[in-house]
Parts: C-alpha cells; sequence; structure tokens
C-alpha cells in the first residue's frame, strides 16, 4: 500500500507548488494512472515515493513505512522504477541492463542471471535471442520492455512507472498495453502509472487519479470520471476527448 498524506513539495521556498495538499491511497494490487498534463506534477509526485525527492510537508508512506525515516537504499529496493524516456545504460547488454540490480544487491551471478532470464521472458524477450544484445540493436518497442523487465528483476513490491510508453509509436504503444494489463494479471503488484493519455489510463487503470497544477483533481473509476467529472478542468478533459471521438465517428459512418 502507497499513502500520500496531505503532500506539498515546493522547488522555490513556497512560491510555487509542483504537488498541493495531496492525499491519496493506492491499495495493494491496485494499478492507479496519475492523469494529467506537462508540468502537473506527476514526476514529481512519484519521485516522493521512492526518495529521490523530500516533501516540503506531509508524509508518503509505503507499507507503512514513512519514506523519510525508510533505508533509502531498501526503500528503492521496494520499488520497481520505469524511467520516463527509456533510460537503458548503453554501454551493457540487454542482460546486463536487467540483472544490474540483483547485481549491485550483491546477489550471486546465477540468481542474477535466472532474475535476467525470468523477467525478460516475461516481457517476450528471450535470453537466447536478446540477452547479447545492446540497446541501440533493440527497436524502441524493445527497448522499453528491457526498461520493465530491469523494474521487475530486484522483484520488487510495486511499481513506479513514469510515461514509460510515452515516446512509442501508436501500434507499438498499443501493444505494450496490452502486455502490461497481462502483465498485471500476473504480477499482481500494486502499479502507479504516470500519463498524459486519457485512453492509456482509461485502459490501464483500475482508478485515475487526474492532477492539475499539483493539485488532485478527481479521483476514481475511470467510467465514474468519464461520466461524473468533478471539476471544470475533468469536464474540460472529458469533452475533449467526446470531440475526438466524434471526429471518428463522423469518419465512420
Ligand atoms: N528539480 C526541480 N527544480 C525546480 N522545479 C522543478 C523540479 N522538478 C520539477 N519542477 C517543477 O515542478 C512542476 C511539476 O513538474 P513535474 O513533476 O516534472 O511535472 P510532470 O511530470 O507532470 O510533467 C513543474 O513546474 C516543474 O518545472
Ligand atoms: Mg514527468
Amino acid at each position: 500500500m502507497i499513502t500520500f498524506r496531505d503532500i506539498s513539495k515546493s522547488f522555490d521556498g513556497g512560491q510555487s507548488f509542483a504537488v498541493q495538499r495531496l492525499s491519496l491511497e493506492v491499495p495493494d494490487g491496485e494499478t492507479l494512472v496519475l492523469l494529467g498534463s506537462s508540468g502537473s506534477g506527476k514526476t514529481t509526485l512519484l519521485k516522493m515515493v521512492n526518495g529521490l525527492v523530500q516533501p516540503t510537508s506531509g508524509t508518503v508512506h509505503v507499507d507503512s513505512q514513512e519514506t523519510t525515516q525508510a533505508d533509502p537504499v531498501a526503500l528503492r529496493r521496494s520499488l520497481g522504477y520505469v524511467f520516463q524516456g527509456i533510460g537503458l545504460f548503453p554501454h551493457l547488454t540487454v542482460e546486463q541492463n536487467v540483472g544490474i540490480v540483483p547485481r549491485l544487491q550483491g546477489l550471486p551471478a546465477s540468481e542474477q542471471h535466472r532474475r535476467a532470464h525470468e523477467t525478460l521472458e516475461l516481457v517476450g524477450l528471450p535470453t537466447s535471442v536478446y540477452g547479447e544484445r545492446f540497446p541501440d540493436e533493440l527497436s524502441g518497442g524493445q527497448q522499453q520492455r528491457v526498461g520493465v523487465a530491469r523494474a521487475l528483476a530486484a522483484e520488487p513490491a510495486h511499481l513506479l512507472m513514469d510515461e514509460p510508453f510515452g515516446a512509442l509509436d501508436a501500434v507499438t504503444r498499443d501493444e505494450l498495453q496490452h502486455e502490461l494489463l497481462s502483465l498485471k494479471k500476473r504480477l499482481h503488484k500494486t502499479i502507479l502509472f504516470v500519463t498524459h493519455d486519457v485512453f492509456e489510463a482509461v485502459r490501464l487503470g483500475d482508478r485515475i487519479a487526474v492532477l492539475h497544477e499539483g493539485r488532485l483533481e478527481q479521483v476514481g473509476a475511470p467510467q465514474d470520471v468519464l461520466r461524473r467529472p468533478a471539476t471544470p478542468y475533468v469536464e474540460q478533459l472529458v469533452g475533449r476527448i467526446r470531440e475526438q471521438l466524434r471526429v471518428i465517428a463522423d469518419v465512420l459512418t
């Protein structure tokens, strides 16, 4: 369980807030999508979960441990992080990229290999074919799968995913969304997934939390957010989606 209690973050001594007075509970096994446009505070919020950013006020708990009290290394190990952009090490092979966390954990080589093998298999990249390749020898979609495998290789309790599919073309994004849905059924992990794409949010989220200018506008199941927008901002967001769907419906009829 990940719990935000009245959390705020200012980078400029309180003149402006990247995240403002946000409270939210993410129960175990839930996929919660943080939906908001660029600059709404999504990345800042994720980084306050794994301790890369310290809150200005309020608290974040990961499994009843307050994050500022936690051992930073142990905290990060309990959280798989898939970065915005791809973020693989270009000079390491696919297997080395995935094995890096188990290696840093000091696990024996056989265990590093087993975890790399298993998680790469899980994301559809068998080590026998892809293990020895370098990131620039993979497509964008494959590189992003390696990023997911790397996050899973630490066997984290929870996964933080920051716009993991944002840089991919629409077809590849669609494939990876589909894969994540089947992966989440098998893994039963808590996933905090960041996106600015409403369709992605609706497809992947058990619940959606809409962020705007650092504030939580609404949180609820996708159908609740779409059918009963709670604020003018969410209303506007849903209105734009309706408009897009109308354009497509007009073309199809
Ligand atoms: N390290 C930082 N120093 C100063 N300002 C920052 C820093 N990180 C983020 N911000 C600011 O905080 C706000 C939210 O940013 P961010 O969390 O990255 O938004 P998002 O991920 O939703 O695009 C933005 O106004 C951004 O400029
Ligand atoms: Mg961001």
